[in-house]
């Protein structure tokens, strides 16, 4: 019985961690990942975001799109900020992130 569930943990364990590169899908963790995670993929994949590599600006000006063009919800301010660091820090045009490890 007890065997049976740690297998089966070890299981979920290695699904989880195939499928997804952090807590937050193919996000890597870091600071501002979860509100990025929950602002960004209520309509789409988190691999629409991870496999741009853009500029602060540039991810600037899509959050004003995907707001203007796409039906986003405005963002609070500070929660912006939040995710505008957290894009520019990970996913600029080096890309350090993607293709995914
Ligand atoms: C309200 C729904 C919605 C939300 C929320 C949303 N998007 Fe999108 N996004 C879309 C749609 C729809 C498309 C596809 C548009 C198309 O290809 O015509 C898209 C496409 C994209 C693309 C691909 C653009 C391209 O050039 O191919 C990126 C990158 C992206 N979104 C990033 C984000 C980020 C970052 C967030 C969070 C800040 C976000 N999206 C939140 C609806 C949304």
């Amino acid at each position: 019985m007890i065997r049976t569930t740690a297998a089966a943990l070890a299981g979920v364990c290695l699904l989880a961690s195939a499928a997804a590169a952090g807590e937050f899908g193919a996000f890597v963790d870091g600071e501002g990942a979860e509100e990025t995670f929950y602002a960004c993929t209520a309509c789409h994949s988190e691999l629409l975001v991870v496999q741009q590599g853009l500029t602060r600006e540039r991810w600037d000006a899509l959050i004003d799109w995907m707001i203007e063009e796409q039906g986003m919800s405005e963002l609070d301010p500070d929660e912006r900020e939040t995710i505008l660091d957290y894009l520019s820090t990970h996913y600029n045009t080096d890309r350090p992130n993607y293709p995914l490890k």
